[in-house]
């Protein structure tokens, strides 16, 4: 019997010291996360070199004319255009024109799809809100400053915040995690991340229909030109579709995002005791429920949207700090448009992420809060539990918040 006992212990302690071995790998893989370096400052985060990175910016920035394919109707002339606050890749104050009809049970587009474009390059083109259209949305321009870390997170991470948030006397905070199609994938879908819709999960999918959508100009991943108002604009357009002949622009535009730097913080206001008091109060209240600090990114040589991208060390097992869970929410802003989702999002929108905040003086998906105390107070539905709290916070409290938001 006790010969039985010895050689039980004998085992145990070998099984656990296989167990600790076989666990190290894990163990290390964790040591090796680091941070992403942030900044404003045009430079490439390691993935492509300081020359690649120039071209690409460039060629984001780069503005199109009309026997480049710019129309027949379109938005604007460049990426870079909307996307340029502080530096090229950031956001802008231009905001964009949805519409269409709610029938009672669900949305109908407006005929040519629900985005109006706002310019043509000729005046008995250009788009405008037909009447029976009475759901209209202005959605502002985003930043992609360090979206290719976020490209990068896996989805089961988001699946996983989605089925962690909790119940709250206001009812539940039930974001919803979206699965998207990758368009240079056929067949396969992705948790959403892109867009105030989460209506994209891979980059190179936005960047082709932002190139047709945005600008008019059409590539092989995305062939067909826009309508006006649903009428054939084949007449005012001098080139054959798709108006380029390869995919070049467009991976050039997502190399060039998946290379930048996320936003920084701002050092003098980050590290002073109101910001950090700030942070503590914004975590207390409820906040980071939707708006979550931390992500760690997916390891290097991972393969992603359906293995047509691999992470690099430059974006693999990073910590990053967007202050969103990229989740659809209903916090009673909903804009009425479906996109890439169900009828049940369409009164929903995308935590925006907080990184970044201080470059902007325009907030929400329509641009229409012009401070972030009014931000903040716009927010109901589902997250009135939590802001009711922010209402009751001591005048120093609510100033260590702002400090703390204006620090991101
Ligand atoms: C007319 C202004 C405008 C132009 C031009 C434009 N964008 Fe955007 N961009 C926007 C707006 C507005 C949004 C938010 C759209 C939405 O979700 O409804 C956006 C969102 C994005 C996003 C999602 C960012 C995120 O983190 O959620 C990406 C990526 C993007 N644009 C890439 C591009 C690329 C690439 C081009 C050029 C081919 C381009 N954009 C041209 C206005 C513009
Ligand atoms: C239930 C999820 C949820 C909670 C809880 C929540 N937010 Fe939000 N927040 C959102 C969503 C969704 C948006 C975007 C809404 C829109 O654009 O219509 C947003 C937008 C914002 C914006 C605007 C940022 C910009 O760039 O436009 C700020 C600031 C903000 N939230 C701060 C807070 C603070 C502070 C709290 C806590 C008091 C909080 N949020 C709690 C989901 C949430």
């Amino acid at each position: 019997m006790k010969r039985f006992k010895q050689i039980f212990i004998a085992f145990f302690i070998l099984f656990s010291f296989l167990f600790i071995i076989n666990n190290e790998p894990s163990i290390i893989a964790q040591q090796t996360a680091t941070e992403a370096s942030t900044g404003f400052d045009n430079q490439s985060n390691g993935l492509t070199d300081a020359a690649t990175h120039k071209k690409n910016l460039e060629g984001f920035a780069e503005v199109e004319g009309i026997k480049d394919g710019i129309g027949p109707v379109f938005n604007s002339f460049s990426c870079g255009e909307c996307h340029s606050n502080p530096v090229i890749g950031g956001s802008s104050q231009i905001t964009e024109l949805r519409a269409g009809h709610f029938d009672g049970q669900k949305f109908i587009e407006h005929p040519g799809g629900s985005l109006i474009q706002s310019r043509a390059i000729d005046a008995s083109i250009v788009e405008k809100v037909l009447e029976g259209n009475e759901v209209r949305a202005l959605r502002l321009s985003l930043s992609i400053l360090g979206d290719g870390f976020i490209e990068a997170i896996d989805d089961a991470v988001l699946l996983d915040i989605a089925k962690q948030q909790p119940n709250l006397s206001g009812g539940k905070i039930n974001g919803q995690a979206l699965w998207v199609p990758i368009e240079e994938a056929p067949g396969v879908m992705r948790i959403g991340r892109f867009g105030w819709k989460s209506q994209q999960a891979s980059l190179l999918s936005f960047s082709g229909d932002a190139y047709t959508n945005e600008m008019g100009i059409t590539t092989p991943l995305f062939p067909i030109e826009n309508t006006s108002n649903g009428k054939s604009v084949g007449k005012f357009d001098n080139l054959t579709d798709p108006d380029e002949e390869d995919n070049d622009d467009i991976d050039g535009f997502t190399e060039f995002m998946r290379a930048t730097k996320p936003p920084s913080r701002d050092q003098q206001l980050a590290n002073t005791s109101s910001a950090l008091a700030g942070e503590t109060v914004f975590n207390n209240m409820g906040c980071a429920i939707c708006h979550v600090s931390t992500f760690k990114t997916l390891p290097a040589g991972f393969k992603i949207n359906g293995s047509t991208f691999t992470i690099t060390p430059a974006l693999g097992d990073k910590i990053i700090h967007p202050y969103s869970d990229f989740l659809l929410h209903d916090i009673g802003t909903g804009d009425g448009i479906v996109q890439n989702g169900g009828q049940e999002t369409r009164n929903k929108i995308r935590t925006v992420p907080l990184w970044g905040l201080r470059t902007r003086n325009r907030f929400m998906h329509d641009g229409l809060s012009l401070t972030v105390n009014e931000s903040i107070l716009r927010h109901s539905g589902t997250a009135t539990s939590v802001i009711d709290k922010y209402r009751t916070l001591s005048k120093k409290q609510k100033q260590q918040v702002l400090t703390f938001l204006n620090s991101l």
